[in-house]
Parts: C-alpha cells; structure tokens; sequence
C-alpha cells in the first residue's frame, strides 16, 4: 500500500528544498510513497515561480491553492482555507511543508488539527517539517513566527544543522521527532551547478570572466523605510566603484525603489546602459535559478539579507555579508564564509573585509551538506509510514 505524501511549496526559496525529497522518491519507484506537489500561490510570478519549476526539473504542481499576496492575516487565512479542502480531498499520510513562509505556517496549522473522517482513529496526516529549528530570536521577523509556530506542531522536525537540534530540544521537542539530514538547499545547488553554468547569463550581461559582486535585497526592514533603503543604495554604488554590483530585483523591492524616488541610485538595465562593460549598481528583474547560481559562484562577493543566500554562499566559498542585525543561520558564520554587518556604511565594507579574509584563510562546508539530505528525509519518511 502506497502513502499518499503532499509537498508543499508557497514562496520562492521553498521550491529548492522541496526538490531533493521530489527527486529522491522519482529515482526510486521501489518507495512506497505517491507525491502531490502543491503550490500554495503565495508567490505567482512566472520570475518568482514557475522558472523555478523548470530549472529545478519539478513538474507543475497539481494543486495551486492561488492565494497570491496580501497582508499576513489575509494570505495565512486563504491558505489554511484553501489547504483545508486539499487535505479533505487527498487524504494524504503525510504532509512536508518547508522553510519559513506564511504558507509553511498556514499549512502546518491546518495539518495539526485535521481529523480525517472525524475518526480519532484515524489521526492525521503525519507533519513533517524541512529545515526546522532555525531561530534568529527576532520575533519582529515574521519568518521567525512562522519558524516556531510550525516546530511547535510538527511531528517529525528535519535539520540542517546541529545548533537547530539544540534549539528545538530546548524548546521541548522530544529528541526521536529530531532528524539531522542536512541541506536540502545544497542538494538542489549542487545538482543544478553545471546547468547553471551553461546559462548564458554572465555573457548575456558582458560580465564572464570579468569580476563583479552580487547584492539581493528583500526583507521588509531593509526595504520597506526610504532611509533604510537611501542609505543601502549608497553603500552599494560606494562599493560598485570598484566593480559592477549585480542587484536583482525582487518585485517588493523594485516597487519601493520607484515609490521613493530612488531610481537614479542604480543603473536599471532594463533601460539601454550606452556603454559595455556595464558599471555601477545594476538593477535586474529577478533571476531565474540557474543564473542566480552562475553569479553566485562566480561573483567575488555577495551581500544579502535573504537567509539562503547565506548558505548558497557557504557551499560554494564565496564571501557574503550579511545585512541584518541577526541571523537564523549561525553556522554559516561559525564555519562559512558569513560575517554578519547589519546595515550602516561602516559595518557594511568592514564586513566585506572581513569575509574575504574568513573565505583566504579557509572556510569550511557545514556537516552534511553534501547533495544527499533529500535521500536521508525520505529514508525518514519511510519509517513511520512503514511502521503504521
Ligand atoms: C516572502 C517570505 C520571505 C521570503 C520571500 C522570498 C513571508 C512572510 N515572507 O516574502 O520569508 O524570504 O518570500 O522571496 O512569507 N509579489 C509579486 N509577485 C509575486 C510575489 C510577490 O509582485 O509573485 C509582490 C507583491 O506585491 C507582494 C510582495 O511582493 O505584496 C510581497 O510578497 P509576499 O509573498 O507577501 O512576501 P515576500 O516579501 O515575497
């Protein structure tokens, strides 16, 4: 008898940690598990969605709830709402949600208290969570709620690394629901590199084989207040002097661009840029994976305030500074190439300083970061499903 498992995705970062557990059971028919994948709509961009599907060989999800955006309350209730008729209708054993967006929270929630068939029997879906027991301590993150919420009502919790085992033993989580299996993050890198530098992007931008760094801007409190962001946009055309800075564009981040009046901080390369090679902050609509994985490696630093960015760069050895005041991801600062510097012009250069010396006197990859956390999830997954 086969167990009917549902994959969750919502938001950008959660399609590369679905992947590996996708892949690991369709190179292995002898599993005994169907999958659903199901897309919750929070993202819905062709840029912010569906190219992730094709770059990371996923097929399109079955079921695509459709939330779109809205305000937190808005778009955690259209998801439980809608999620709720999934679990009624698939009747799944077991549901992995991923990450750390509103649709992981929303749907571990609506997982915990469902009841198939009112049986108590019966129970519920098995709750797996992917990538739990980060914690920044910032509960002004609303990745952070999320994070807690969702451990605090999963069954099995997956780790990537060991301090998240520590934290969640200390929140109470019994040590046999922990799983240590490492990155599913870098299972996706490592299988999608060599695609990744088939796709043209840096010679599409005159940029392959010449230096530049990357920057991805996106949480709200870096984007989200015109002072904030001024003040960003300076540092960077002060550090792109010295080379072009790569600055992809997501959606939120382009529109607070225009709303405050910023545009003439970057060289927005959808207008013509008159001369070649490029210079100066470039602004770009979002990547696709394969070339956001090419300019990553090949950038010769990146900053960010995305939270795997920070692990893409550990894998892969490039210096990243951080642009925030705290870090879910500790181990990439502890053994990676990551230097946390807040926001402010000095802490910024003297962080890129600093990476580069952490990245010249040898960083290291994190335990189990090794292209194999999706097999060791669904090896996981196999047990309690086998033993019910
Ligand atoms: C969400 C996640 C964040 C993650 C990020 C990655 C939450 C609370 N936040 O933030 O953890 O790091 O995704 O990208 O879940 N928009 C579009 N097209 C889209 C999606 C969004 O234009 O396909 C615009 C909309 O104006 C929307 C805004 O971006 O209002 C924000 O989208 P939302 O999903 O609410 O949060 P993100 O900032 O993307």
């Amino acid at each position: 008898m086969r167990s009917r498992i549902l994959l969750v995705a919502g938001a950008r970062p959660n399609y590369m940690k679905i992947a590996p557990i996708y892949w690991a059971i369709r190179e292995n028919p002898s599993l005994p598990f169907t999958v659903d994948l199901v897309h919750t709509g929070q993202h819905y961009d062709e840029a912010m969605s569906g190219n992730f599907f094709r770059d990371l060989d996923l097929p399109e999800p079955s079921i695509n709830l459709g939330v779109g955006s809205g305000s937190h309350a808005l778009q955690t209730a259209k998801v439980m709402v809608a999620f709720e008729g999934v679990l009624l209708e698939k009747r799944p054993d077991i549901v992995v949600v991923v990450g750390d967006v509103n649709s992981t929270a929303a749907c571990a929630l609506v997982t915990s208290k469902m009841r198939l068939d009112g049986d108590a029997r019966l129970g519920r879906p098995v709750l797996a969570h992917v990538e739990a027991g980060l914690r920044s301590r910032d509960r002004s993150m609303p990745e952070e709620v999320n994070r807690v919420v969702t451990d605090a009502v999963s069954d099995l919790l997956f780790t990537t690394c060991r301090d998240a085992d520590e934290n969640l033993l200390a929140e109470g989580i019994a040590r046999e629901q922990i799983h240590f299996v490492g990155n599913p993050m870098i299972d996706s890198l490592r299988r999608c590199l060599a695609a990744a530098e088939q796709s043209g992007f840096l010679d599409r931008l005159g940029l392959d084989g010449s230096p530049f760094g990357l920057c991805t801007l996106h949480r709200p409190s870096n984007v989200d207040v015109p002072e904030v962001l001024e003040g960003l946009l300076e540092t960077l055309a002060e550090i792109a002097v010295d080379m072009p800075l790569l600055l992809p564009l997501h959606p939120r981040t382009r529109r607070r661009i225009e709303q405050f009046g910023l545009e003439e901080r970057i060289a927005d390369v959808r207008r013509p840029m008159g001369r070649r090679p490029p210079r100066g902050v470039l602004g770009l609509e979002p990547l696709s994976y394969l070339e956001m994985l090419q300019a990553l490696r090949a950038a010769q630093f990146v900053l960010t305030d995305s939270g795997g960015v920070q692990e893409e760069t550990t894998a892969l050895g490039v210096p990243c500074v951080t642009l925030r005041a705290n870090t879910e991801r500790p181990v990439t600062i502890l053994q990676g190439t990551n230097v946390l510097a807040g926001l402010g012009r000095r802490e910024i250069l003297d962080g890129l300083q600093a990476a580069r010396r952490k990245v010249a006197q040898g960083a290291c990859i994190p335990a189990l970061w090794d292209g194999r956390a999706g097999e060791r999830i669904v090896a996981a997954l196999a047990q309690p499903v086998g033993g019910q």
